[in-house]
């Protein structure tokens, strides 16, 4: 996607070269446009090395080009982070004094804003005014954030983070075919207590849940994330309830079960606990003794909501095998007779496979155990086709 970036005026520019990056490391074709005062902040040789493309910032440069109508013309989306007060009047007002107020009068492209500046700027009835002309006019405002600010003081006004600004773009190019639904997604390990300062648990990392959340979050669902232990942080967007225990996560599941359209179990649950965790710090004995830990099942959430009498959800499940190809298979076969639900994700897992990886192989089975989709790649790819084979199922 070609994507117009504008940059104005204030100290958190030098947050919008991590979003730059980001959006080339994901493959757009990135043609930033400073104002004159982002140049301030941050040069233009940072802005053409990071985006990989020549940067003009002035109006009356290259006019032999036309920049000001082609620059806006041919993008598919104008981000601009951050947008201070004054750049923000300016878009409202419809001004073209600059490359960027130019590009945005001329461009068809979505538009997306990301406002940073001092709180008090940002609750001016006269900021608040343009902001709601903007928003009529069908730009998106991300943010701005409550948090530290530039000088000492806290509040509203800081720029989402980079990641958040990849998050919107990335939710432009997805389709937009879970509007109205809601996705419960559970991710991370759970942890059970062994005593008030251990406890026992496993690899899972939580990116292929999480990756599911930002792929259904991008669809337009709403998104419940019912969260584990994890390694990486919940997308901006989704509401997230921490279960740190099965049975915390099994209560939360449950409530939810019922009133969401899809569930997707990729939580890596434990499937024992200990049986009398100790009230106080298990004490060391000498070398060489043993100490034995009495562990008892754990429910198993996805059966028991699989099993709901009546449910209209539709309920997708994961396996976590050692094995590999047929024998692989023929497991996951069996995990979804058993447990009921209506899709399996069946993975391998093991050393230097999918826990805590960026990566993932998994096939796809239905109730039949017939393979719907085998698909291999980063865990977003993997959502992505989860939830084509979910879309295709409601
Ligand atoms: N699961 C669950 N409750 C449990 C254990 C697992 O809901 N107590 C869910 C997982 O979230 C996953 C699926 O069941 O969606 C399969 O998990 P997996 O660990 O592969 O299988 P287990 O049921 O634990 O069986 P086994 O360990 O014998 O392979």
């Amino acid at each position: 996607m070609r994507i117009l970036f504008g940059v104005t005026g204030g100290i958190a520019a030098y947050k919008a070269v991590q979003a730059v990056r980001l959006l080339t490391q994901a493959g757009h074709d990135v043609h930033v446009v400073p104002t004159p005062n982002a140049l301030r902040f941050v040069g233009q040789p940072t802005w053409e090395a990071i985006s990989h493309n020549t940067v003009t910032t002035e109006l009356f440069e290259s006019v032999d080009e036309v920049r000001h109508v082609s620059l806006g013309a041919e993008a598919d989306l104008v981000v601009v982070a951050p947008a201070t007060a004054d750049f923000i009047a300016r878009a409202a007002a419809g001004q073209a004094d600059d490359l960027l107020t130019a590009s945005l009068l001329v461009t068809h492209a979505p538009v997306i804003l990301a406002p940073a500046m001092h709180s008090q700027m940002w609750k001016h009835p006269a900021t608040q005014a343009n902001i709601a002309t903007l928003k009529n006019r069908g730009v998106r405002i991300l943010g701005p954030d409550v948090g530290a600010l530039t000088g000492d003081d806290q509040g509203i006004g800081r720029l989402v983070d980079p990641e958040d600004i990849a998050q919107a773009v990335d939710q432009q190019l997805r389709p937009k075919d879970l509007v109205g639904r809601t996705v419960v997604v559970s991710a991370g390990g759970t942890r059970e207590r062994v005593d008030p300062v251990r406890f026992l648990g496993n690899d899972s990392s939580g990116k292929q849940g999480i990756a599911i959340a930002e792929e259904a979050l991008a669809r337009g669902a709403e998104v419940i994330i019912v969260a584990g232990h994890l390694d990486v942080h919940p997308p901006r967007g989704a509401e997230v309830i921490k279960a740190r225990y099965t049975e915390s996560m099994r209560q939360a599941i449950v409530s939810l079960a019922d009133e969401a359209d899809v569930v997707i179990m990729a939580a890596a649950i434990a499937d024992y606990r200990p049986a009398e965790p100790s009230r106080s710090k298990l004490k060391k004995a000498t070398e060489g003794s043993e100490l034995n830990l009495k562990l008892v099942a754990n429910p198993d959430i996805l059966a028991e909501i699989s099993h709901q009498a009546g449910r209209d959800n539709l309920i997708v499940g994961f396996a976590a095998e050692t094995a590999q190809g047929d024998e692989l298979l023929e497991l996951g076969r069996a995990k979804i007779a058993k447990k009921g639900c209506d899709l399996l994700v069946v993975n391998e897992v093991g050393e230097g496979k999918t826990f805590g990886f960026d990566d993932n192989t998994v096939a796809i089975l239905d109730r039949e155990g017939q393979i719907v989709t085998q698909t291999s790649g980063t865990k977003r790819e993997v959502a992505e086709a989860l939830l084509d084979q979910v879309v295709l199922s409601l």
